[in-house]
């Protein structure tokens, strides 16, 4: 889906996010969400605010789970995927508190695996992924399954690709302080969802979502497992759309 604005696009993601929401609330039930960070989903945060603020939409039953944080990382550093979640989402919204899930950067090395496989226990118990909101990374990753990540990979620690790490360097004052590792839903985990949408916006996403979109499905680049996906979308401005 191609839109000729960024902001278009946006909309049009936070609108189908409420549409869900909305039909869960009728039929009483809970809607879980799959949710993601970087600057491309900044656009649809907003517009579910301002939903929020100005239509009454609720998210008392909205259930997160983000796909990934850094690793090392405290919860409270202004560099941590728990402090974008509530600045640019949780903090303006009425989602319950413990309805919350975000991967854990503090915690120690030899209680990751546990933490893991707890979080997919919680997913599963959840009742799955309705929607998964995704960006696109340049090296092709989701969450942060970089390049060589298992289509079968699930929520586990892994090292972080250069150019990803070059790619978040300014927003942590040189590449220094950009943490190595990182805890990331698997390919699986986010195969898995009932929906995915996958967001990119502008001409630096252009030519990986050409390799995504039209190119072979491989483990070199796991946004193309997606092409697999019976539910996932391309959500494109005419920039991120300019090489298909
Ligand atoms: C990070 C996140 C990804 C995101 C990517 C792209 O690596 N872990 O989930 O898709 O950045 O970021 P941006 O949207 O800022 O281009």
């Amino acid at each position: 889906y191609i839109y000729k604005e960024a902001t278009d696009a946006s909309v049009a993601v936070a609108k189908e996010i409420a549409t869900l929401i909305k039909e869960k609330q009728a039929e009483n039930k809970q809607c879980i969400l799959g949710l993601a960070t970087g600057s491309t989903p900044l656009g649809v945060y907003k517009e579910l605010v301002r939903m929020h603020k100005e239509e009454g939409l609720s998210f008392q039953n909205v259930v997160s789970f983000n796909l990934d944080e850094y690793f090392p990382m405290d919860p409270s550093s202004s560099h941590s995927y728990h402090h974008f979640m509530h600045k640019n989402l949780f903090d303006h919204i009425d989602i319950l508190p413990e309805n919350i899930h975000i991967p854990a950067g503090n915690i120690p090395l030899d209680q990751v695996h546990d933490f893991c496989m707890k979080y997919e226990e919680k997913i599963k118990n959840a009742g799955g992924i309705d929607i998964q909101l995704l960006g696109i990374g340049r090296t092709g990753h989701i969450g942060f399954n970089e390049p060589g990540a298992r289509s079968n990979s699930r929520t586990r620690i892994i090292v972080l690709d250069t150019l990803t790490r070059r790619d978040a360097a300014n927003s942590f004052n040189g590449i220094r302080n950009v943490p190595q590792r990182a805890i990331t839903m698997g390919v699986s985990t986010i195969m898995n969802a009932k929906k995915v949408i996958l967001v990119a916006l502008g001409e630096n996403k252009a030519s990986i979502i050409k390799k995504a979109v039209e190119g072979n499905v491989t483990p070199l680049l796991p946004a193309s497992f997606l092409q697999n996906h019976p539910e996932a979308k391309f959500i494109l401005d005419s920039s991120a759309a300019s090489e298909l």
